[in-house]
């Protein structure tokens, strides 16, 4: 095996796709386009959905990228050797290009040649079959043909070898998977790459994309026949360098080191010492590359920037393990820019954006956590049962900035449990009553300033219904609106530019509600009664129980907060002045009403 740094990974990479006839193309940012079903990018091939569906990629039908990753459904995981929060992987793509007869020798060719790894340690598995697809025989026999022996092709149902979505719909498919055989024994008759008993440690993966999971759960066929690979860069580095972490790599060896002189404990020397160090090192790690994204993340009590915050603080938690100084995360936070200088600019653009960030939650952190720490030991102290209640989660979270993730896990340091459920109500309850506040600041900005803007907001969702209907695709949803008093501005989900009929059309269909002069009616309801009726809701988690339904005669149902015109005949004409590209698989539209 060749020992290899990141670096010298990275180009390896390249260079052997770049031979292929493939374009390099560069990392997308973390914070998905066009995927409101998760936060992050969490593969290679996220950003890339479009293409896979069919639309022309501007670079061709053959790719390669390193794609910055975040997966975060296990955080609570980070500590131990394998786990990371943020990871790089390396991709290849074939959009309705070649398939299985060319990726899988390059494969072969990659591991074997390239990376030098001995063609007798590797193992691979493919798909064994079931109702939706069936096995990939014709994969097994390419593997057989590159020299693997039988006894090393594994055929694994869905559970193992099968890929995607990455968000609840999308592109997906049966997969070969790539395992360095460690050469222990088996762990069983039936030890397999499937299991996790350290044998066989997963390299690389192949996606045959021959699929989209639609919203009902079911597998259409896709126009086109992808590819789309990924391999690990931290796993794969830490088998070529040997070494039983990732934390022990070129990627992470000099934050550790760092870490260990700002405290002067070694890494190593004790299992809870490695473990708060591996902590502190993935999250700090990971909230850089969130921060200094192209799309930069900014701590916050929602979404993305939830997730940040949960990261700072439990990092924050962490270095008390350690002894930390306080506000060592910004030194921490430089060490990982060092080792991915030159490699993302936008981390070097953003450097100061990023040590002022982290430095600000710390500020705020370090400055309740001892308090809230007092707080949860005096609850430990007169704790009846095993149970923190809700109410005393939600003071943690409320006065003391706890994440209810880390209550949950104090508690469980101390064998206790948290009543989560009710923490969700007191939750809730808390934001209903923010909303509200925000409603009727809304509607005061609303009296003395505009009727135009709710006027331009009414002509907002009669487009939204129309753009429905004239592009025939029920999945033209709103990304984003603005409105300002002299347009509106609307992103929605399409794959491609409008034509100059398209765009006729849906002015003929926003200007047919117009004259209708139908009246515009506002009712109470729950999310679930405003489904039913079928109103156009996208964002239903960021509502309270009762949302308000915004009905304008056959033209238009939408959940919405308000503010709108009384009848559609105030709205004069509409008239779109710009259809263009907002990003990819995204559309944006300028309109405005004329007198
Ligand atoms: N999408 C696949 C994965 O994440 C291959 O790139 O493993």
């Amino acid at each position: 095996m060749k020992t290899l740094d990141a670096k010298a990974l990275r180009q390896l990479w390249f260079d052997f796709f770049t031979e292929r006839g493939h374009k390099i193309i560069r990392s997308a940012s973390l914070i998905p386009e066009n995927d409101p079903t998760v936060l992050f990018t969490t593969a290679g091939m996220h950003p890339l959905v479009p293409y896979l569906l069919g639309e022309k990629h501007p670079e061709g039908n053959r790719l390669a990228d390193v794609q910055k990753c975040v997966r975060t459904g296990d955080i609570d995981e980070v500590g131990d050797a394998g786990h990371c929060t943020f990871f790089e992987m390396l991709g290849n793509w074939s959009l309705g290009d070649y398939f299985k007869s060319e990726m899988i020798p390059w494969s072969y060719e990659f591991l074997t040649r390239k990376l030098g790894i001995d063609k007798d340690k590797l193992a691979v598995s493919v798909f064994a079959g079931d109702e939706d697809c069936p096995a990939d025989t014709a994969s097994a026999e390419l593997w057989e043909k590159c020299g693997i022996p039988k006894e090393n092709i594994f055929f694994l149902p869905k559970s193992n070898n099968w890929w995607g979505p990455a968000g609840i719909t999308g592109p997906c498919g049966p997969d070969t998977e790539m395992f360095i055989d460690t050469g222990k024994p088996k762990c069983s008759e039936h030890c397999s790459p499937a299991c996790d008993c350290g044998k066989y440690l997963e390299i690389w993966n192949d996606v045959f994309m021959e699929f989209n999971k639609n919203a009902d759960g079911k597998y259409e066929p896709l126009k086109q026949k992808n590819v789309d690979t990924g391999m690990g860069l931290e796993r794969t580095l830490c088998i070529l360098q040997g070494k039983k972490s990732v934390y022990e790599t070129d990627l992470f060896a000099p934050v550790i080191a760092k870490i260990s002189s700002l405290c002067g404990k070694s890494y190593g020397e004790d299992e809870n010492i490695t473990k708060a160090m591996r902590i502190v090192a993935d999250h700090v790690r990971t909230s850089v590359f969130m921060i200094g994204d192209e799309k930069g993340v900014v701590c916050s009590n929602v979404d993305q920037g939830y997730i940040l915050r949960r990261l700072l603080r439990r990092a924050i938690r962490y270095s008390k393990t350690l002894e930390l100084p306080p506000h060592s995360l910004v030194s921490i936070a430089d060490a990982v820019l060092e080792i991915y200088d030159g490699v993302y600019p936008e981390l070097n653009e953003n450097a100061d954006k990023i040590r002022d960030e982290i430095a600000r939650e710390e500020e705020r952190f370090e400055h309740t956590l001892q308090g809230g720490i007092k707080e949860f030991e005096k609850l430990r102290t007169y704790l009846v049962g095993d149970t923190i209640s809700g109410k005393a989660a939600f003071k943690l979270y409320d006065t003391y900035g706890f994440p209810i993730e880390m209550t949950v896990e104090l508690a469980a340091e101390n064998g206790l449990k948290v009543n989560v459920e009710d923490f969700e109500k007191a939750f809730k309850e808390h934001q209903e009553k923010s909303h509200q506040g925000a409603e009727q600041k809304f509607k005061g900005g609303l009296a003395d300033n505009t009727e135009k803007t709710a006027r331009l907001h009414t002509a907002t969702h009669l487009m939204h219904k129309a753009l429905k209907e004239v592009l025939h695709d029920e999945n033209a949803n709103q990304k984003g609106s603005n409105i300002t008093e002299e347009r509106l501005r609307f992103d929605f989900t399409f794959p491609r530019p409008l034509t100059p009929e398209e765009i006729r059309a849906v002015e003929d269909k926003v200007n047919e509600a117009i004259q209708a002069d139908v009246e515009i009616v506002c009712e109470e309801m729950t999310v679930d009664e405003a489904r039913k009726r079928g109103a156009v809701g996208l964002f239903a988690s960021k509502y309270g129980e009762k949302v308000k339904v915004y009905t304008m005669g056959k033209y238009s149902m939408e959940i919405c907060g308000g503010p709108h015109a009384k009848r559609t005949g105030e709205l004069g004409k509409f008239k779109i002045i710009k259809e263009q590209s907002s990003s990819a698989g995204v559309r944006r539209i300028k309109a405005i009403l004329e007198e």
